[in-house]
């Protein structure tokens, strides 16, 4: 089999690791202030949220030359299918495993965004939620393969995405609006205390946001 393998390889997956990490912390503290309800008159809700979806292409081109350097670089023996499916790889199994992971909710997260119109708005949030997941799943990954992310700035820079992504967590936990309160029962960790006449009235409220947020677009 023909053996490819460089240090620009190398060096190309190294760097698109890390601007895939803090596209993505960006991403969610994006998603955090438009959930949050956050918006000026400069700067609004819509403008916020048009922000988190550009950036979210941007990550996911950055994703798959990511990914694509791994595959092309024979030094890395990782294998084919292992972006996709955990546990192929024979190099760093569980670190490649984690990445995977990662990548797969993202995928599940975007492609259920693109197609927001045709899917449920309680299924479009439930898989919307596996982002904190696939964020978690990302720093582990980075964590357990990566050459720069265990020392220097490296470190400093999967430091800084962590403590962004975990006080996002905290705000969006604790200073989510009254309006949405009854959304978090659909987190998986949530316990389902909202009563049937208030999730159906978050439902008719959500129909409506979905509808003006189509004719925006
Ligand atoms: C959302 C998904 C992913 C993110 C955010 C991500 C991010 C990162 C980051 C930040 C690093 C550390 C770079 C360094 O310290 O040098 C890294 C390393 C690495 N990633 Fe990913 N990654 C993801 C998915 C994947 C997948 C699916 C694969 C596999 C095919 C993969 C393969 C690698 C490899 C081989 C390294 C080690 C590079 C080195 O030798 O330093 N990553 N990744």
């Amino acid at each position: 089999m023909l053996a490819l393998t460089s240090p620009y390889l190398w060096y190309t997956t190294r760097v698109t690791g890390m601007v895939t990490l803090v596209l993505f912390t960006l991403v969610i503290i994006l998603g955090t202030l438009v959930a949050n309800r956050v918006g000026g008159k400069k700067i609004g809700r819509f403008e916020l949220n048009e922000l988190h979806r550009s950036i979210t292409m941007v990550a996911m081109a950055f994703l798959v030359i990511h990914i694509l350097t791994t595959l092309l670089d024979s030094y890395v023996a990782t294998g084919w299918l292992s972006p996709i499916l955990p546990f192929l790889s024979h190099y760093r199994r569980v670190g490649v495993a984690l990445g995977a992971v990662a990548f797969d909710l993202m995928i599940a997260v975007w492609v259920s965004s693109l197609l927001k119109v045709r899917v449920k708005n309680q299924s479009w949030r439930f898989i919307h939620w596996f982002s904190w997941l696939a964020f978690a799943s990302a720093v582990i990954h980075a964590y357990m393969t990566g050459t720069d992310a265990k020392d220097d700035v490296g470190l400093a820079l999967v430091a800084a995405c962590t403590l962004g992504v975990l006080v996002s967590a905290l705000w969006r936990f604790f200073a989510r609006p009254a309006r949405a309160a009854g959304r978090t029962a659909l987190s998986p960790l949530a316990a389902a205390t909202a009563s049937g006449e208030a999730s159906a009235a978050t439902q008719r409220a959500d129909a409506a946001a979905r509808r003006s947020d189509v004719w925006r677009r």
